[in-house]
Protein backbone atom coordinates (compact mmCIF):
# COMPACT_ATOMS: atom_id res chain seq x y z
CA UNK A 1 0.00 0.00 0.00
CA UNK A 2 1.20 3.55 -0.73
CA UNK A 3 1.20 5.84 2.06
CA UNK A 4 1.86 9.76 2.43
CA UNK A 5 3.26 10.21 5.89
CA UNK A 6 4.65 6.97 6.98
CA UNK A 7 6.64 4.03 4.89
CA UNK A 8 6.54 0.18 5.87
CA UNK A 9 8.46 -2.78 5.04
CA UNK A 10 9.03 -6.22 5.38
CA UNK A 11 12.33 -8.18 5.67
CA UNK A 12 12.59 -11.59 7.51
CA UNK A 13 9.88 -11.49 9.03
CA UNK A 14 10.25 -7.94 10.95
CA UNK A 15 7.93 -5.19 9.45
CA UNK A 16 9.19 -1.77 10.27
CA UNK A 17 7.11 1.22 10.29
CA UNK A 18 8.86 4.50 10.37
CA UNK A 19 6.27 7.85 10.75
CA UNK A 20 7.92 9.97 7.79
CA UNK A 21 7.29 14.22 8.71
CA UNK A 22 10.83 14.67 9.34
CA UNK A 23 9.95 18.75 8.54
CA UNK A 24 7.13 18.30 11.27
CA UNK A 25 8.89 15.91 13.75
CA UNK A 26 6.72 13.35 12.80
CA UNK A 27 4.21 15.10 14.84
CA UNK A 28 0.88 12.73 14.51
CA UNK A 29 -2.09 14.51 12.35
CA UNK A 30 -5.09 12.86 11.52
CA UNK A 31 -3.90 11.36 8.24
CA UNK A 32 -0.95 9.94 9.88
CA UNK A 33 -3.08 8.10 12.33
CA UNK A 34 -5.35 6.82 9.78
CA UNK A 35 -1.95 5.81 7.46
CA UNK A 36 -0.70 4.28 10.95
CA UNK A 37 -3.98 2.10 11.44
CA UNK A 38 -3.65 0.64 8.16
CA UNK A 39 -0.07 -0.37 8.30
CA UNK A 40 -0.23 -2.13 11.32
CA UNK A 41 -3.56 -4.13 10.85
CA UNK A 42 -1.84 -5.29 7.38
CA UNK A 43 1.34 -6.04 8.98
CA UNK A 44 -0.72 -7.49 11.76
CA UNK A 45 -2.74 -9.93 9.62
CA UNK A 46 0.61 -10.95 7.27
CA UNK A 47 2.11 -14.39 7.55
CA UNK A 48 4.92 -12.46 6.79
CA UNK A 49 5.15 -10.18 9.94
CA UNK A 50 5.78 -11.72 13.26
CA UNK A 51 7.37 -8.81 14.89
CA UNK A 52 6.41 -4.62 14.52
CA UNK A 53 9.12 -2.25 15.09
CA UNK A 54 7.79 1.38 14.82
CA UNK A 55 10.34 4.44 14.46
CA UNK A 56 10.35 7.87 13.57
CA UNK A 57 12.41 9.04 10.51
CA UNK A 58 14.98 11.65 10.76
CA UNK A 59 17.67 11.73 13.63
CA UNK A 60 15.66 14.18 15.68
CA UNK A 61 12.39 12.81 16.32
CA UNK A 62 10.05 9.51 17.40
CA UNK A 63 7.33 11.49 17.24
CA UNK A 64 6.68 15.23 18.23
CA UNK A 65 3.37 15.09 19.70
CA UNK A 66 -0.17 15.24 18.36
CA UNK A 67 0.20 17.83 14.96
CA UNK A 68 -0.87 20.89 17.38
CA UNK A 69 -2.06 22.76 14.13
CA UNK A 70 -4.68 20.84 13.90
CA UNK A 71 -6.48 20.78 16.99
CA UNK A 72 -5.91 24.30 18.06
CA UNK A 73 -9.59 25.66 17.69
CA UNK A 74 -11.28 22.63 18.59
CA UNK A 75 -14.64 22.50 20.70
CA UNK A 76 -15.31 20.49 23.68
CA UNK A 77 -17.16 18.22 21.94
CA UNK A 78 -14.43 17.71 19.22
CA UNK A 79 -11.62 17.40 21.56
CA UNK A 80 -13.68 14.64 22.92
CA UNK A 81 -13.58 12.89 19.94
CA UNK A 82 -10.27 13.48 18.85
CA UNK A 83 -8.90 11.59 22.27
CA UNK A 84 -11.61 8.62 21.30
CA UNK A 85 -10.92 8.34 17.91
CA UNK A 86 -7.24 8.41 18.18
CA UNK A 87 -7.70 5.89 21.29
CA UNK A 88 -9.81 3.60 19.42
CA UNK A 89 -7.93 3.72 15.80
CA UNK A 90 -4.56 3.46 16.85
CA UNK A 91 -3.53 3.76 20.78
CA UNK A 92 -5.45 0.72 21.86
CA UNK A 93 -5.37 -0.77 18.67
CA UNK A 94 -1.43 -1.27 18.96
CA UNK A 95 -1.83 -2.09 22.34
CA UNK A 96 -4.01 -5.24 21.67
CA UNK A 97 -2.28 -6.59 18.34
CA UNK A 98 -1.15 -10.14 18.61
CA UNK A 99 1.98 -9.55 16.84
CA UNK A 100 4.30 -8.32 18.93
CA UNK A 101 5.41 -4.18 18.63
CA UNK A 102 8.49 -2.77 19.34
CA UNK A 103 9.04 1.02 19.52
CA UNK A 104 12.36 2.16 18.41
CA UNK A 105 12.41 6.10 20.33
CA UNK A 106 14.87 7.78 18.09
CA UNK A 107 14.46 11.43 19.81
CA UNK A 108 11.93 13.37 20.95
CA UNK A 109 8.95 11.64 22.29
CA UNK A 110 6.37 13.72 23.53
CA UNK A 111 2.83 13.89 24.11
CA UNK A 112 1.13 11.32 21.40
CA UNK A 113 4.31 10.33 20.69
CA UNK A 114 5.23 8.90 23.56
CA UNK A 115 1.93 7.82 24.04
CA UNK A 116 2.37 5.92 20.70
CA UNK A 117 5.56 4.31 22.21
CA UNK A 118 3.66 3.57 25.51
CA UNK A 119 1.32 1.84 23.80
CA UNK A 120 3.95 -0.44 22.24
CA UNK A 121 4.35 -3.57 23.78
CA UNK A 122 7.80 -2.20 25.13
CA UNK A 123 10.62 0.33 24.22
CA UNK A 124 14.04 0.68 23.07
CA UNK A 125 15.52 4.12 23.20
CA UNK A 126 18.63 5.89 21.55
CA UNK A 127 20.62 7.57 23.56
CA UNK A 128 19.31 11.57 21.98
CA UNK A 129 15.84 10.64 22.62
CA UNK A 130 14.06 13.16 25.03
CA UNK A 131 10.36 12.10 26.24
CA UNK A 132 7.70 14.31 28.38
CA UNK A 133 3.83 14.81 27.97
CA UNK A 134 4.22 18.58 27.91
CA UNK A 135 0.01 19.20 26.83
CA UNK A 136 0.02 20.52 30.69
CA UNK A 137 2.14 23.29 28.64
CA UNK A 138 -0.80 23.57 26.10
CA UNK A 139 -3.80 24.09 28.27
CA UNK A 140 -4.60 20.13 27.42
CA UNK A 141 -3.75 16.82 29.18
CA UNK A 142 -2.62 13.71 27.67
CA UNK A 143 -5.58 11.99 25.18
CA UNK A 144 -4.09 9.28 23.83
CA UNK A 145 -3.62 6.82 26.71
CA UNK A 146 -0.85 9.19 28.79
CA UNK A 147 -2.42 9.45 32.08
CA UNK A 148 -3.20 5.56 32.14
CA UNK A 149 -0.28 4.32 31.24
CA UNK A 150 2.38 6.25 32.52
CA UNK A 151 1.58 5.71 35.68
CA UNK A 152 1.56 1.71 34.62
CA UNK A 153 4.91 2.22 33.34
CA UNK A 154 6.78 4.41 35.99
CA UNK A 155 4.74 4.86 39.00
CA UNK A 156 2.14 7.42 40.04
CA UNK A 157 4.08 9.60 41.49
CA UNK A 158 6.45 9.67 38.49
CA UNK A 159 3.99 9.94 35.86
CA UNK A 160 2.28 13.19 38.75
CA UNK A 161 5.24 14.79 38.23
CA UNK A 162 6.06 14.52 34.51
CA UNK A 163 2.22 15.35 33.50
CA UNK A 164 2.28 18.65 36.05
CA UNK A 165 5.97 19.88 35.41
CA UNK A 166 5.20 18.93 31.27
CA UNK A 167 9.09 18.82 31.38
CA UNK A 168 11.10 16.21 29.18
CA UNK A 169 13.67 13.38 30.70
CA UNK A 170 16.47 12.06 28.89
CA UNK A 171 16.91 8.28 27.70
CA UNK A 172 18.96 7.29 30.77
CA UNK A 173 16.23 8.99 32.87
CA UNK A 174 13.44 7.14 31.06
CA UNK A 175 15.87 3.50 31.27
CA UNK A 176 16.02 4.06 35.41
CA UNK A 177 12.02 4.63 35.46
CA UNK A 178 11.59 1.66 33.49
CA UNK A 179 10.02 3.32 30.56
CA UNK A 180 12.36 1.91 28.54
CA UNK A 181 13.73 -1.47 28.48
CA UNK A 182 17.50 -0.11 26.93
CA UNK A 183 19.30 2.12 25.75
CA UNK A 184 21.71 2.37 22.43
CA UNK A 185 23.62 4.60 20.70
CA UNK A 186 21.94 6.22 17.94
CA UNK A 187 23.10 4.42 14.70
CA UNK A 188 22.38 0.84 16.88
CA UNK A 189 18.97 1.75 17.54
CA UNK A 190 17.18 -0.60 14.37
CA UNK A 191 20.15 -3.17 14.46
CA UNK A 192 19.61 -4.12 18.35
CA UNK A 193 15.52 -3.79 17.90
CA UNK A 194 16.15 -6.31 15.10
CA UNK A 195 18.18 -8.71 17.34
CA UNK A 196 15.48 -8.44 19.86
CA UNK A 197 13.10 -9.47 17.56
CA UNK A 198 14.81 -12.41 16.41
CA UNK A 199 14.96 -13.56 19.48
CA UNK A 200 10.86 -13.05 19.84
CA UNK A 201 10.72 -14.96 15.97
CA UNK A 202 12.55 -17.96 17.52
CA UNK A 203 9.44 -18.56 20.07
CA UNK A 204 5.88 -19.83 19.11
CA UNK A 205 3.56 -17.09 17.92
CA UNK A 206 0.70 -18.18 18.34
CA UNK A 207 1.70 -18.60 22.49
CA UNK A 208 3.21 -14.79 22.56
CA UNK A 209 -0.19 -13.88 21.35
CA UNK A 210 -1.91 -15.45 23.97
CA UNK A 211 0.94 -13.97 26.54
CA UNK A 212 0.23 -10.32 24.95
CA UNK A 213 -3.60 -11.03 25.91
CA UNK A 214 -3.20 -12.46 29.41
CA UNK A 215 -0.23 -9.66 30.29
CA UNK A 216 -2.60 -6.68 28.81
CA UNK A 217 -6.11 -8.26 30.71
CA UNK A 218 -4.09 -6.86 34.07
CA UNK A 219 -4.55 -3.53 33.05
CA UNK A 220 -8.51 -3.57 31.92
CA UNK A 221 -11.04 -3.26 34.38
CA UNK A 222 -13.65 -5.28 35.24
CA UNK A 223 -11.28 -8.54 34.16
CA UNK A 224 -9.88 -10.54 36.17
CA UNK A 225 -6.25 -11.25 33.94
CA UNK A 226 -5.64 -14.72 36.39
CA UNK A 227 -8.77 -15.50 34.74
CA UNK A 228 -7.97 -14.91 31.38
CA UNK A 229 -4.27 -16.44 32.11
CA UNK A 230 -5.77 -19.53 32.56
CA UNK A 231 -8.15 -19.46 29.44
CA UNK A 232 -5.13 -18.14 27.45
CA UNK A 233 -2.95 -20.96 29.07
CA UNK A 234 -5.18 -23.89 28.70
CA UNK A 235 -5.94 -22.57 24.80
CA UNK A 236 -1.82 -23.25 23.93
CA UNK A 237 -2.65 -26.94 24.56
CA UNK A 238 -4.45 -27.00 21.63
CA UNK A 239 -1.97 -25.63 19.44
CA UNK A 240 0.61 -27.19 16.43
CA UNK A 241 3.15 -25.12 18.10
CA UNK A 242 2.53 -26.66 21.83
CA UNK A 243 2.84 -30.20 20.36
CA UNK A 244 5.85 -29.13 18.60
CA UNK A 245 7.60 -27.52 21.79
CA UNK A 246 7.11 -29.76 24.55
CA UNK A 247 7.95 -32.86 21.34
CA UNK A 248 11.00 -30.80 20.51
CA UNK A 249 12.40 -30.22 24.11
CA UNK A 250 11.79 -33.98 24.75
CA UNK A 251 13.50 -35.17 21.77
CA UNK A 252 16.57 -32.77 22.70
CA UNK A 253 16.07 -30.83 19.64
CA UNK A 254 15.33 -27.02 18.18
CA UNK A 255 11.66 -26.77 17.87
CA UNK A 256 10.49 -25.68 14.43
CA UNK A 257 7.44 -23.52 14.88
CA UNK A 258 4.41 -22.75 12.65
CA UNK A 259 2.32 -20.29 14.61
CA UNK A 260 -0.45 -22.59 14.62
N1 LIG B 1 2.59 19.63 16.14
C1 LIG B 1 2.73 20.34 15.00
N2 LIG B 1 3.93 20.75 14.52
C2 LIG B 1 5.01 20.43 15.24
C3 LIG B 1 4.94 19.70 16.45
C4 LIG B 1 3.66 19.31 16.89
N3 LIG B 1 3.47 18.59 18.01
N4 LIG B 1 6.18 19.56 16.95
C5 LIG B 1 7.02 20.16 16.08
N5 LIG B 1 6.31 20.69 15.06
C6 LIG B 1 6.83 21.44 13.90
C7 LIG B 1 7.19 22.87 14.27
O1 LIG B 1 6.04 23.69 14.25
C8 LIG B 1 8.15 23.20 13.17
O2 LIG B 1 7.43 23.46 11.98
P1 LIG B 1 7.83 24.73 11.04
O3 LIG B 1 9.26 24.45 10.63
O4 LIG B 1 6.85 24.67 9.93
O5 LIG B 1 7.72 25.93 11.92
C9 LIG B 1 8.89 21.89 12.95
O6 LIG B 1 8.04 20.86 13.46
C10 LIG B 1 10.22 21.81 13.66
O7 LIG B 1 10.00 22.08 15.04
P2 LIG B 1 10.79 23.19 15.88
O8 LIG B 1 9.95 23.59 17.05
O9 LIG B 1 11.25 24.29 14.98
O10 LIG B 1 12.06 22.34 16.35
P3 LIG B 1 12.95 22.60 17.65
O11 LIG B 1 14.14 21.72 17.51
O12 LIG B 1 13.18 24.06 17.86
O13 LIG B 1 12.06 22.08 18.89
C11 LIG B 1 10.60 20.55 20.02
C12 LIG B 1 11.74 20.73 19.01
C13 LIG B 1 10.18 19.08 19.98
C14 LIG B 1 11.09 20.89 21.44
C15 LIG B 1 9.42 21.47 19.65
O14 LIG B 1 9.13 21.25 18.26
C16 LIG B 1 8.18 21.25 20.43
O15 LIG B 1 8.09 21.65 21.58
N6 LIG B 1 7.14 20.61 19.82
C17 LIG B 1 5.86 20.44 20.42
C18 LIG B 1 5.91 19.34 21.47
C19 LIG B 1 4.56 19.19 22.12
O16 LIG B 1 4.09 20.04 22.85
N7 LIG B 1 3.92 18.04 21.87
C20 LIG B 1 2.68 17.68 22.47
C21 LIG B 1 1.55 18.00 21.58
S1 LIG B 1 0.02 17.58 22.35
Amino acid sequence: MNYENITSSTFNGITTIKIDRPKKLNALNKATIEELHNAFNDANNSKDTKVIILTGSGEKAFVAGADISEFADFSVEEGGKLAAQGQNLLFNFVENLSTPVIAAVNGFALGGGLELAMACHFRVASNNAKMGLPETSLGVIPGYGGTQRLPQLVGKGRAMEMIMTAGMIDAAQALHYGLVNHVTEQDELIEFCEKIANKIMRNSSVAIAEAIRAINANYKDGINGYDVEIEAFGNCFGTEDFTEGTTAFLEKRKAEFTGK
